[in-house]
């Protein structure tokens, strides 16, 4: 083993000779594999700040060096200093087996740890954290399917708030005041309201239509729009209800448009949704905004319109609200452009969260609104 030999020559030759051999005794020692435990004596042995051989050199031959000769001595000994601790790093990250690094600067730079400071040790092979990357709820999905078909027929994306006022969501949807309609239609309403007047105060949305009014007091027709979004109704939640619902609302406006037209975009939303076998049914039905309205089904999807347990055996399926717009809507907008007199349009609804449990024959609406990741990973 290299031992520090006392320096009485300061000959240019003699410390040639000298660092060389510190040097060449380094070169060998460099070469024997090491493990951890080795590598980090072997650290010691040469860049030990008491006692490791550069120490010693520093100590032996740089202090007891007459004047002259000091700085070359200091010279070589700094460039050997940078060699071997550089080496030293290098000969422990060419290690095959587990890096275990102390937390100095440079290592947390390169590990990208918090800043530990001390003693603690960062083994960078363990497993890091996964960040699983979440996926669309059900509901989400489904409304985004609907409205992705009616977007490549040409309608653009609408919303509206889900507190609404009293006159945005049924004054202007011709609900007059006390009209019956309105109790299918049972909501929450915002307390302390009572001071407004009646078509001020504000509720919850019963459903996005009126959004219809919302866009058409903003835009004058043409207009195609879907109307995505959250709904509420005083219903007692059972496996079908929940007070928390979903709709996606249609409008077209335009000069000319006629009930065909309703029925042509609907039963073609309805095969692009529920594939092409899928046959749609038209019957009569009332809201008060459209005139006339129709109920829509379509054939079960599961048994094909033959019955089963989804359809109640009855082979359809309702899905949506429709109707042709009531001159009266038109009324409340008259001054954007709806002149009744020469346009026309028709609208529609229908609740996402129903083809959602359909889709995926989820047979309690709760469900869907829990948060349970067990329930929600099987649609991810
Ligand atoms: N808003 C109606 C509902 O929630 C559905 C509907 C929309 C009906 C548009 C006709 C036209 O029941």
């Amino acid at each position: 083993m290299y031992q520090v030999p006392k320096l009485d020559d300061y000959s240019a030759g003699s410390l040639e000779k000298a660092f060389a051999e510190l040097r060449a005794a380094f070169d060998a020692e460099a070469q024997a594999p090491l493990d951890e435990a080795g590598w980090k004596a072997f650290r010691d042995r040469w860049l030990g700040r008491k006692s490791g051989i550069l120490t010693q050199v520093n100590e032996q031959w740089l202090k007891a060096a007459p004047a002259e000769a000091k700085r070359e001595v200091g010279r070589r000994l700094n460039e050997i200093k940078d060699e071997i601790s550089s080496r030293v790093n290098e000969l422990r990250s060419k290690r095959q087996d587990v890096v275990v690094m102390p937390i100095g600067s440079e290592a947390r730079a390169s590990a990208g740890s918090p800043s530990v400071s001390g003693t603690h040790q960062l083994d960078i092979t363990l497993p890091g954290i996964r960040r699983p990357l979440g996926a669309q709820h059900p509901i989400l999905r489904t409304m985004n399917e609907v409205v992705a078909v009616f977007r490549a027929m040409g309608y653009s994306i609408g919303e509206g708030p889900e507190i609404e006022s009293d006159y945005y969501n049924f004054e202007a949807l011709n609900f007059p005041p006390n009209h019956p309609a309105r109790d299918s239609q049972d909501t929450f309403f915002v307390a302390g309201e009572e001071a407004k007047p009646a078509r001020e105060r504000l509720l919850l949305r019963t459903h996005t239509s009126p959004v219809q009014i919302r866009t058409m007091e903003k835009q004058a027709p043409p207009v195609r729009i879907v109307i995505p979004g959250k709904c509420y109704r005083h219903d007692t939640p059972d496996a079908t209800h929940s007070p928390l619902f979903h709709q996606v609302e249609g409008l077209a406006v335009d000069t000319g448009i006629t009930f065909s037209d309703l029925k042509g975009t609907l039963d073609h939303a309805m095969k692009a949704l529920f594939g092409s076998s899928v046959k749609t049914r038209f019957f009569p039905s009332f809201f008060p905004f459209t005139e006339p309205s129709a109920d829509v089904a379509i054939t079960c999807f599961k048994c094909n319109g033959k019955g089963c347990r989804m359809c109640k055996m009855s082979g359809w399926i309702e899905l949506l609200g429709s109707g042709m717009v009531d001159p009266a809507v038109f009324g409340f907008v008259k001054k954007n452009g709806y002149d009744p007199e020469k346009i026309s349009g028709f609208a529609f609804g229908m609740g996402v969260d129903r083809i959602a449990m359909m889709k995926y024959e989820i047979d309690d609406i709760s469900l869907l609104f829990q948060g349970d990741v067990r329930f929600l990973e099987q649609f991810a």
